[in-house]
């Protein structure tokens, strides 16, 4: 088939390439001229784990093209991706302006009948509110199917070959049997609905995950205060098949470009509908104090005389440069206005963070440069060469107190006690000094 995927970001690159491995001829369309010469360069504007190889191939296969015109790219499509952007605005809403500019293009240029599939998250009801006021003014037919992904960064080819489900939201058979062709190679059950179904289930499937998160940090809370210890906890209610171990570890919370947008938008929803979806107020305010108590605990370890704390991990979580709602960056901004010297490492997130970062901050590519004289350090982000550094020889660099905050529980809390350091995880109790709030 030839497809038109709209949007090279995350998910736009993932369909794109994929897509083309299976068979099919697709036109990647952006507008953004640098990010196009790049890719014509043969160069991911993205990193995202084992997607190179496919995008090569592809490449090489000439089954991948870029434009930054869309109406060329409908000479021949059938199917058109929509993957922009949906960013949050400041209050929770959701800003549509780049699907909708997409969907009057797509009304305006389309010189035949077409099949609009729409990837970017959008607020149930948008789908069917967009067919009767942008693609029933077009002069062809356009039939509209929602299919949300569900790709997790670091992990999205994985996910796109080996997806849980697949969710088809179309009012027409036909057309949704056309779409669900797309993944003719997965082994994955397809799940049919209608529009605003699909939509919702996007909303519901992260709202859910989150909640998981926000529960299990408040499960960790509570164990810090009776002196329990939240591994063991989670690992056994987690053994139940009906909650099941995944999205329970406790730590600094969520963070990433869908979970904190995707709660507070379904929030920013359910209140324009005229429900107050309490749950998930408390669970978006949960995640949000997980920060301010690292935050608090690190402060109430420094003493006076040196307040220096070092921050491993800058990416809202291994295996991506995505720094977007990480809540290294926010824990870093609250120490600095504490008054807190602040260093920085990550393997491969510094230049992304700095953007977002005020100067102040100190960046180092070598964790144990970025620990040097610090009386503090805060492990952000579990990536397996930070879990895996020689604790011994941090501390020899560091000063007292010594103190260690494992912001994910990824360390083992004896042998870093036996390293010398003073521990601090989240909700593990046994093996740490109970924090005063
Ligand atoms: C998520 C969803 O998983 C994916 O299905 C959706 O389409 C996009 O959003 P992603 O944001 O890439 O994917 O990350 P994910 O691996 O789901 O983790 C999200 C955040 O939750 C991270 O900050 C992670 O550190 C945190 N997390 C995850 C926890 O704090 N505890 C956990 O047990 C799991």
């Amino acid at each position: 088939m030839e497809i038109t995927v709209v949007g090279t970001g995350y998910v736009g690159m993932v369909a794109a390439c994929c897509l083309a491995r299976s068979g099919h001829t697709v036109t990647a369309v952006d507008k953004d001229q640098e990010k196009l010469e790049q890719l014509r360069q043969n160069v991911l504007p993205i990193y995202e784990k084992d997607l190179d190889y496919i995008f090569w191939e592809a490449l090489r296969d000439n089954r991948l093209s870029f434009t930054h015109d869309l109406a060329s790219s409908l000479e021949q499509a059938e199917i058109v991706i929509v993957a922009v952007g949906t960013p949050a605005k400041t209050d929770g809403r959701i800003d549509l302006s780049q699907v909708y500019e997409v969907a009057s293009d797509l009304a305006i240029l389309a010189k035949k009948p077409l099949k609009v599939v729409m990837k970017s998250t959008v607020p149930p009801g948008f789908g069917q509110s967009v067919c009767e006021r942008v693609f029933s003014r077009s002069k062809f037919k356009i039939d509209y199917v929602s299919n949300p992904e569900f790709l997790r960064e670091g992990k999205a080819v994985q996910d796109w070959y080996f997806p849980d489900r697949i969710v088809i939201g179309c009012n027409d058979q036909e057309v949704s049997k056309t779409v669900a062709n797309l993944y003719h190679d997965l082994a994955a059950p397809i799940v049919f609905m209608d529009v605003t179904s699909a939509e919702m289930v996007k909303y519901a499937s992260n709202a859910f995950l989150a909640t998981k998160i926000s529960f299990i940090n408040e499960i960790a809370n509570l164990c810090e205060r009776l002196g329990t210890d939240i591994d063991i906890i989670a690992e056994t209610i987690g053994m139940d098949k009906r909650i099941g171990p995944q999205f329970l570890k406790a730590g600094l919370g969520y963070g990433g470009s869908c979970f904190p947008k995707d709660t507070r938008g379904l929030d920013y929803i359910s209140t324009s509908y005229g429900h107050c979806f309490s749950l998930l107020k408390a669970v978006i305010e949960v995640n949000s104090r997980q920060r301010v108590l690292a935050t608090r605990k690190i402060l109430q370890a420094l003493p006076a005389d040196n307040k220096k704390v070092a921050v491993l991990g800058l990416a809202f979580k291994p295996g991506t440069n995505d720094v977007r709602e990480a809540p290294a960056l926010d824990i870093i901004d609250q120490l600095l206005g504490e008054g807190v010297e602040v260093t920085a490492c990550d393997p491969i997130a510094i230049e992304n963070a700095q953007k977002k970062l005020p100067s102040a901050v100190v960046f180092n590519q070598n964790p144990y440069a970025t620990c040097r004289d610090c009386s503090a350090v805060l492990l952000a982000t579990e990536w397996e060469e930070y879990v895996a550094l020689d604790w011994n020889q941090i501390k020899g660099v560091m000063k007292p107190p010594f103190f260690l905050m494992d912001g994910r529980n990824a360390l083992d809390p004896i042998a870093i006690k036996q390293a010398g350091f003073r521990y601090l995880g989240i909700g593990r109790s046994r093996n740490q000094l109970v924090p005063e709030y």
